[in-house]
């Protein structure tokens, strides 16, 4: 014969209710665990000396579109064009109309000439859109050419007046017209030089040669208007 405290004498109806309570204590055991590290996770955060912040991801954007970029990048030099190097020529408050300024690129052995024309002209930077580079290696037989300014004579040729900014071979009387990338107008030369690529950072002055335009510097054409070709034949500036 049982008691009345004997579990065997439970009804089912009181089996069902204890597993219910039993199942509330285990779940709101459960829920305080919870609450308690998730608070305590976000008052460590805090707390914490070595705790990192958390940031939005960020991108690296190379083009003129992104102004956070222009101003952490205002002073780097400009990316080269494939193979090329990269090199300052001038700051644009040193440069002044109508007086060349001497320089190789992109080979130690290969000059060229960058110059201020005070008229805007095909591939020309800087506020007025006025400074070009070329090479100076003429294109028919590879003497150095000079700038004549409008108005003046070669050396070699007192009767040639220039009647614009002009590159003049006294070799053979070829003429480069610096307005219009170096078309050649006048003399032997198949094709006209080379144009210096050129990058003007606005907010520094500063005018960097970036890479050279078809066709190939002369001496190193192979028939091909592959720019690579300039970067043969010699040592890289
Ligand atoms: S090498 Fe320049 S004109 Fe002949």
């Amino acid at each position: 014969m049982s008691s009345p405290d004997d579990p065997g004498d439970k009804k089912p109806e009181e089996d069902s209710d204890e597993s219910r309570r039993n199942l509330l204590k285990v779940g709101l055991g459960v829920s305080v665990v919870l609450l308690l590290g998730g608070v305590g996770a976000v008052a460590k955060s805090l707390i914490s000396p070595g705790a990192q912040p958390i940031v939005a991801s960020t991108t690296t954007q190379t083009t003129a579109s992104s102004s956070s970029s222009i101003s952490q990048s205002a002073t780097l030099p400009p990316p080269a064009a494939p193979g090329f190097p990269v090199i300052l020529v001038a700051n644009v408050s040193d440069v002044q109309v109508d007086s060349p300024v001497n320089f190789n690129y992109p080979l130690q052995e290969t000059p060229n000439i960058l110059i201020k024309l005070g008229q805007k002209a095909e591939g020309g930077v800087g506020p007025d859109g006025d400074i070009v580079a070329f090479s100076q290696i003429c294109q028919h037989l590879g003497c150095i050419y000079a700038f004549i300014a409008p108005g003046s004579s070669p050396t070699c040729n007192s009767s040639y007046t220039a009647s614009g900014p002009v590159g003049y071979c006294c070799c053979h009387g070829s003429v480069y017209d610096f307005l219009e990338a170096a078309k050649v107008i006048g003399g032997p030369a198949p094709r006209p030089v080379p144009q210096v690529i050129l990058d003007f950072d606005s907010s520094t002055g500063n005018i960097y040669a970036t890479g050279m335009m078809p066709p190939t510097i002369f001496g190193y054409d192979t028939g091909s208007t592959d720019v690579a070709n300039d970067l043969q034949g010699g040592t890289l500036v």
